[in-house]
């Protein structure tokens, strides 16, 4: 019988998840965790089984969780959930698209989900809580460090060091081994020839 997973968070990235575990077979859904108001909602015939203030008693019935709440502008959601879910003892499987190629030279960390068509190359390194996202390329070598979202088409060229809790916009692009320092925020299509210092 297939582990069952709880997911974290129900909007649209949630729904791209959704396709990506099922696609991947491993876990059945087991629900939803959202906000107290869309607790009536389901996505794509998931229910909403309880809200943050539930996830303690969910955890020690479904300790397998991915959190799919999205990130843009801010990780920091997505990182206290992390935490506070640690906390809780929850299981963070890795999620991997059937349809990614995921090098085996490569390593992939706890709660991280690689979605359709990525590509994750030799020698890479993605860390945990990470979104690789559809069609997103990390070339060979690369450092994608904890907390980040490599986005839609985005290429990460070789070599390339991604600072934690940092968002790397759709088909945005960076030249090989530029370092991009923790928690930026690379908007969509930009192109990055220069390292990126530390924001604090
Ligand atoms: C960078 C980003 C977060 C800024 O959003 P915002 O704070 O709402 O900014 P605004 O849309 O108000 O734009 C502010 C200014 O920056 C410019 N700008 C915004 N994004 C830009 C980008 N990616 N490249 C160049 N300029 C950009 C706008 O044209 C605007 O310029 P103006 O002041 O001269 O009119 C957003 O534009 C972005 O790139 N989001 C990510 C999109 C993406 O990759 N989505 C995938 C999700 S899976």
């Amino acid at each position: 019988m297939k582990e069952k997973i709880i997911l974290i968070g129900g909007g649209g990235h949630c729904r791209a998840c959704i396709d990506v575990i099922e696609q991947e077979g491993r876990f059945t859904i087991a629900g939803i965790v959202d906000v107290p108001e869309k607790k009536e909602h389901n996505a794509l015939g998931y229910s909403v089984i309880g809200s943050d203030a539930d996830l303690a008693r969910l955890i020690k019935t479904f300790p397998n969780v991915l959190i799919t709440l999205g990130q843009i502008k801010s990780p920091m959601r997505r990182m206290e959930l992390y935490n506070d879910l640690m906390k809780m003892g929850a299981h963070f499987p890795v999620i991997q698209s059937p349809l990614a190629y995921v090098s085996p030279r490569s390593q992939i960390a706890e709660g991280t989900i690689v979605m359709h068509h990525a590509m994750i190359n030799a020698g890479a390194r993605v860390g945990r809580n990470c979104i690789i996202n559809s069609k997103a390329l990390i070339e060979h070598d690369a450092v994608i460090e904890d907390h980040c979202h490599i986005s839609t088409g985005a290429i990460v060229n070789g070599g390339v060091k991604i600072g934690r809790g940092s968002f790397f916009g759709s088909n945005a692009v960076c030249k090989e081994y530029i370092e991009i320092g923790d928690n930026s925020l690379i908007g969509c299509g930009a192109i990055i020839v220069k390292n990126i210092s530390k924001i604090p």
